[in-house]
């Protein structure tokens, strides 16, 4: 039974004590996230993986590349487990490091040694490797617009992967013109320039968030006549289109305490994953809060962590037999490391 299950999480916990620590992202089921002993988003996960000096375990309730940052952060002989091998993410998925090595060669080849590469954490560490080892850093939704003021600063052009929205979106906040922004796109091996030909200041990977762009321009027009006076709020992987129809826009960190800092009464349409959209909707009963397109489900793949899955890494465990390990090899961790610490010392 469900109170069985969540019993023998308790007890395996109890039994593991400090050598385990449970981390989960804000995009969790509510029922996993009631055992993680740490929740946030994915810069807040990083920091707090980068400060785990005693647990011998940490159980990442996530998805992939999460729980390949969290090794990356966390000394040789911590053993960070992914309760489930298939917890992907698309976005990283649609950068593989082969492809940035050609489009690499062929954007230098252009605009000579005028690009900073720029990754979101949202990708594998094979990617964070390259950028790190070509002067670059990573960037998080929440603080986006810090690394590109810094990246800009560096270099004229930023090569921006894997996802496209969130590069445009920060871009547009830097008062880049969209027609400075080009997009490669990898199976073509080509630049498209989808609103017009102009220098490009930020070249734009070609990938997105098969979540954040199911949120469209008709959804915000649909709430406004539906709710007056609803503020809609979404996270910067909606497309831009969708963004710029948005009263506010921000990392999931950002959203959470949009909602929790707003008065008694007020009515929100929320563009981001519907796990954290219904949490936000529990937590806060004085307000009015929907999802911008309630058609959509929620991140697959950070939905493939359910109970069973968690209970099963810490009898593992327990057995003396984790499984699931995720370790990233060493040589990638290195330069993959050196990106994020860029990082970590700008945020
Ligand atoms: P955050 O960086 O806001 O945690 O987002 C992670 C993510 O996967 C967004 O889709
Ligand atoms: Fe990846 Fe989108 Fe899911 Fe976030 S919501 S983990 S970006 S697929």
């Amino acid at each position: 039974s469900s109170e069985e299950l969540d019993e023998r999480i308790r007890a395996a916990k109890r039994a593991l004590d400090k050598d385990l620590v449970i981390l989960g992202h804000h995009y969790q089921r509510d029922d996993v996230i009631a055992h993680s002993d740490h929740r946030g988003d994915s810069l807040q996960l990083a920091r707090i993986a980068a400060s785990l000096d005693s647990a011998r375990y940490i159980v990442f309730c996530g998805v992939h590349f999460m729980a390949e940052t969290a090794d990356i952060l966390t000394a040789s002989e911590q053993i960070v487990i992914l309760p489930d091998q298939n917890a992907g993410c698309s976005m990283a998925d649609m950068a593989d490091d082969q492809e940035v090595e050609e489009c690499w060669e062929m954007i230098t080849n252009l605009y000579g040694d005028s690009i900073i590469p720029v990754t979101y954490v949202n990708s594998t560490a094979a990617i964070k490797s390259f950028v790190g080892q070509h002067g670059g850093l990573t960037i998080t939704s929440s603080n986006a617009e810090k690394i590109f003021a810094y990246a800009l600063q560096a270099k004229r052009r930023i090569l921006f992967l894997p996802d496209q929205h969130l590069g445009r979106n920060t871009a547009v906040k830097f008062g880049i013109p969209l027609n400075e922004m080009c997009v490669y796109n990898p199976q073509q091996m080509n630049l498209e320039f989808p609103y017009g030909k102009g220098d490009p200041r930020v070249i734009l990977w070609k990938g997105h968030c098969s979540v954040h762009t199911k949120f469209e321009p008709r959804h915000v027009h649909e709430v406004r006549a539906k709710y007056p006076g609803i503020r809609v709020l979404v996270h910067p992987e909606c497309m831009h289109e969708t963004v710029q129809l948005a009263d506010e826009n921000g990392s999931t960190d950002f959203i959470i305490k949009a909602v929790r800092n707003a008065p008694p009464g007020t009515k929100w349409a929320i563009g981001t994953e519907h796990n954290l959209v219904n949490r936000l909707k529990q937590e806060h009963p004085e307000q009015l809060i929907v999802s911008l397109n309630e058609m959509i489900c929620p991140c697959l793949t950070m939905n493939r962590i359910d109970r069973p899955h968690l209970l099963w890494s810490l009898d593992n465990i327990l057995t003396g037999k984790p499984q699931n390990i995720i370790m990233v090899p060493p040589d990638t961790a290195r330069w993959a490391k050196a990106a994020i610490d860029r990082m970590l010392q700008i945020s």
